[in-house]
């Protein structure tokens, strides 16, 4: 007899159907595998056979053969396992025939019969919604993930035996549907690092608003222990909390690269992703066989903070410079393409020179000559263009570091920051200033006469590139917006021009 069913598989963010079928055939015990099945799909026949015996099924003492279609799909990783075992119990009579009927699978078996979760689980559940699927089986970790989509029941056995009694309806399904809008609001209350506990600094904090503001991208660099990594990690704590639409797709990448924990199936906090400088350009882009996202995608929505930037390999640098211009990645590997969405807000950190102190007022720089210049040659010019806010960090004064006083809490910025998002919003457009096209931009600004006169000496003795050019404007505009103006005026472009003075000259040139 031959049974089947369905089980979603994911690719990058695209999901698809793979239809798990099984024949019980006459012939001596065997069980094969076909349908285009990788190294570990071959090897769930030995963890379906030990996952029936060990949970008091019997494995048919017949010939066992297992098709995955449609054939032309790769099949990779062990998430076949669970819709295996189901339907072998279904095609040798252990499992009522009926139960199988608009129900998809998916799930790793242990050894001993237990479930073990699988990456991407609520693009899975999104998938069988969308197809009308009746039910979802899936292992106890990934159901409180797959329960935040409506649309299909959701059952989240902890056993194989466990997926019988629910499917045969012996046990009631204990899985409510978790209501995402309330985790969100539950969750985007805890506090993070305030900025409270920064000391001085008033540029770069005013900085770090108008990033917030706008979504600017972002560069510190300055003498060691001055703030810049203290500064960075506040700045998610900074930006308007997650829509639920952006908690959805955030949680979507995060569960496909297998990084959600199970307590917490919804990420409630913009992402703050600090990755080593040692990272390869895959890891900061995405890679991998059956293609993973990368640090820049794991970031959308919220931080990527490249410390220590000018450690980083140029290569690594270089391979973000197009996914931070498009917004996504394409990962392309032998056999595989894949998609992710790459939208975050890229903070960079440094210090001017190996020893830290070049440019320094009082401690003097101990590089060999020529040593700082190639430090920062580092920074490819490429990969500075595109940062919007160039800040210098310098070392904080005596009576900034003698003080106990507390800064400007982080909550009193995160209101100015959301009137200027509200402020630009009300130009009737969605997202925030850094990614206006540039019409749009030069539209939304209105800059006035003395305005216009200003840009144009600032494009002839900075040499600025056209990316430039449009990137001063959409900072124009954010400072406006956080003033609360119409027009972008001759004040608020000078310091968006003050923003991209190059401070990779020794740290202290545009303090
Ligand atoms: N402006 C500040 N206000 C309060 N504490 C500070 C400030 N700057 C530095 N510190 C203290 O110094 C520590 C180191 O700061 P931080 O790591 O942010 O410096 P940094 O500029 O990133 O240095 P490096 O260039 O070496 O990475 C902080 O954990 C904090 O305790
Ligand atoms: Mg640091």
């Amino acid at each position: 007899m031959v049974a089947q069913l369905v089980s979603p598989a994911v690719l990058g963010l695209e999901t698809s159907t793979v239809e798990v079928e099984v024949d019980l055939r006459a012939g001596l015990p065997a069980f094969s595998v076909v349908g285009l099945p990788d190294a570990a799909v071959q090897e769930a026949r030995e963890r379906v056979r030990s996952g029936l015996a060990n949970q008091a099924f019997a494995v048919p003492a017949r010939r066992i053969v297992a098709n995955l279609a449609p054939a032309d799909l790769r099949k990779a990783g062990p998430q076949y396992d669970l819709p295996l075992a189901l339907a072998i119990l279904c095609a040798s009579g252990q499992l009522a025939a009926g139960a199988l009927a608009r129900v998809g699978a998916v799930g790793e078996l242990a050894l001993d019969g237990s479930l073990r979760p699988v990456p991407g689980a609520l693009a899975m559940a999104e998938h069988a919604a969308r197809r009308g699927w009746r039910r979802l089986v899936v292992p106890r970790g990934n159901a409180s993930e797959a329960a935040l989509v409506p649309g299909v029941e959701v059952l989240g056995p902890p056993t194989l035996r466990a997926a019988v009694d629910l499917l045969e309806g012996r046990t009631e399904p204990s899985l409510v549907r978790l209501d995402a809008a309330a985790l969100l609001a539950g969750g985007g209350r805890a506090p993070g690092p305030d900025l409270a506990e920064v000391r001085g600094q008033a540029a770069a904090r005013r900085a770090l608003e108008v990033a917030a503001a706008g979504g600017h991208s972002m560069l510190m660099i300055g003498p060691p222990g001055g703030g810049k990594t203290m500064l960075a990690r506040r700045l998610p704590g900074l930006m308007p909390p997650l829509s639920l639409d952006e908690a959805i797709e955030v949680t979507r990448i995060h569960s496909v690269a297998g990084l959600l924990d199970a307590g917490c199936p919804l990420v409630t906090r913009r992402p703050f992703r600090a990755p080593h400088h040692t990272i390869s350009p895959a890891g900061l882009v995405g890679g991998g066989r059956s293609p993973r996202p990368g640090e820049v995608s794991l970031a959308h929505r919220g931080v990527l903070f490249l410390d220590e930037v000018c450690a980083f390999a140029p290569s690594a640098l270089d391979s973000l410079r197009q996914p931070l211009e498009e917004g996504r990645i394409d990962v392309a590997r032998a056999m595989v393409s894949a998609r992710f969405p790459a939208r975050p807000l890229l903070v960079c950190a440094g210090n001017p020179c190996p020893c830290g102190f070049d440019g320094d007022p009082i401690r003097r720089c101990v590089c060999p000559p020529g040593r700082a210049e190639a430090y920062r040659a580092r920074l490819s010019g490429p990969v500075l263009d595109r940062i919007d806010l160039h800040v210098a960090v310098s070392r904080l004064a005596r009576d900034e570091v003698l003080t106990a006083e507390p800064g400007e809490p982080s909550a009193t910025v995160r209101e100015r920051v959301a009137a200027a998002r509200r402020h630009a919003a009300a130009r009737g457009r969605e997202g925030p200033n850094a990614q206006l096209a540039p019409d749009a931009a030069r539209r939304a600004a209105g800059l006035d006469g003395r305005a216009r006169a200003l840009l144009g000496r600032a494009v002839d003795r900075l040499g600025l590139s056209a990316r430039a050019h449009d990137r001063l404007l959409r900072v124009g505009r954010t400072i406006a917006d956080l003033a609360g103006e119409e027009r972008v005026g001759e004040h608020h472009l000078a310091e968006a021009l003050g923003y991209r003075l190059p401070v990779t000259d020794g740290g202290a040139v545009a303090a």
